[in-house]
């Protein structure tokens, strides 16, 4: 199935439904959904990150007896390697079983909606469902047709909630903090610059509305067709959020920057656009030289998949100063602790 059919098919059901607000209030689904950002709030921030700490804590043994005997689906109408693979390993690791379906092998390529291809996994068993979907507001839909737990794994340009709570647990552990735990102040003093295709970007939402609210100061930086000025509202709204701003000079961002996190120009998300690469990498590239000008000590981290020679150099992100590893490590310890949080259980 292509991507704007997935969409348009889902858009049709948001439409339907009874709210269209992809980020609606999380007691209309089950407990232990994570749809977006915004709806934790910075104890549960905290809380996730305890638990993070208490299951990397165990050993292997233990883990495995935390979710044994539960099944958990994996639904991927997009491509994807780290965010998958992590939520996949993250399962087994607690002992549950899982099941991937892709747009690519499954009745979805012949039509079947969302919504069915939900109940036909929670027929079959499925506890939890993580959902990577093209469309912004489908794991909401999901979580609302099934009744059972959805983990937003990324939706079209909106939320990518997991991979907030894997760089904020990257970023406090490169900058020598407690990662179990978090508070309001947790980030003062500290300077996240997020550079590139904003506009696209899930991530920069999600990252945009965590780390402020623990202190961190965000400036965004990118070309006026890839950070629109309206880019300054994300947060709005969310209790004890921060302010962003907007920094369009990148050397200007990096002398300023504690953490620098590079994004990938999302092609599959640019159709109408005119965008001059080139002048692009011009001015926003992370090359060697300019890292080593204006940030020498910045700790370089990117969502992935890097694109070498765009974005970012080759040479930066297999550099000293690159926690690009480490955020996909992140990733699967993290994503523990949102499965047990999905299925309920006290560790
Ligand atoms: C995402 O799924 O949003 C990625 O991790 C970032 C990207 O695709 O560039």
């Amino acid at each position: 199935m292509t991507e704007l059919a997935a969409t348009t098919k889902v858009e049709e059901c948001l439409l339907s439904a009874p709210s269209e607000n992809p980020s609606a209030r999380v007691s209309e689904y089950a407990e232990g959904s994570l749809l977006s950002m915004e709806q934790l709030s910075v104890a549960d921030v905290a809380g996730i990150l305890a638990n993070t700490s208490h299951l990397e804590r165990m050993t292997a043994a233990e883990r495995a007896r935390v979710l044994a005997g539960r099944t958990i689906a994996l639904l991927f109408y997009e491509s994807s390697t780290r965010t998958r693979t992590s939520f996949e390993l993250a399962a087994k690791s607690l002992g549950a079983t899982t099941t991937l379906v892709s747009d690519k092998s499954s009745s979805i390529e012949k039509g079947e909606s969302l919504k069915d291809t939900g109940l036909t996994l929670r027929a079959l068993g499925a506890e939890a469902i993580i959902l990577r979907h093209p469309a912004s507001g489908a794991p909401s839909l999901l979580a609302r047709a099934t009744g059972l737990p959805v983990l937003n794994a990324g939706d079209g340009m909106h939320q990518h909630p997991s991979q907030a709570l894997l760089d904020l647990r990257t970023i406090l552990l490169r900058l020598g903090k407690d990662a179990s735990t978090v508070h309001a102040k947790t980030l003062d003093g500290v300077t996240v610059s997020i550079v590139g295709d904003i506009l696209h970007s899930r991530v920069a939402r999600s990252d945009a509305m965590l780390l402020p609210r623990l202190g961190a100061r965000v400036l965004l930086c990118g070309p006026v067709e890839l950070l629109p000025e309206d880019a300054l509202g994300l947060g709005a709204g969310i209790e004890g959020s921060g302010s962003l701003e907007i920094e369009r000079d990148f050397d200007r961002a990096l002398r300023q920057s504690d953490v620098v996190m590079m994004l990938r120009i999302q092609k599959e998300r640019l159709a109408g656009f005119d965008l001059d690469l080139g002048e692009f990498v011009a001015r926003y590239q992370l090359s060697m030289e300019r890292l080593a000008a204006c940030a020498p000590k910045a700790v370089v981290m990117h969502p992935g998949p890097i694109i070498r020679g765009l974005e970012i150099a080759g040479e930066v992100a297999d550099g000293q100063q690159s926690a690009i590893e480490e955020q996909v490590a992140q990733g699967l310890v993290v994503r523990r602790a949102l499965l047990v949080r999905a299925l309920g259980v006290t560790v």
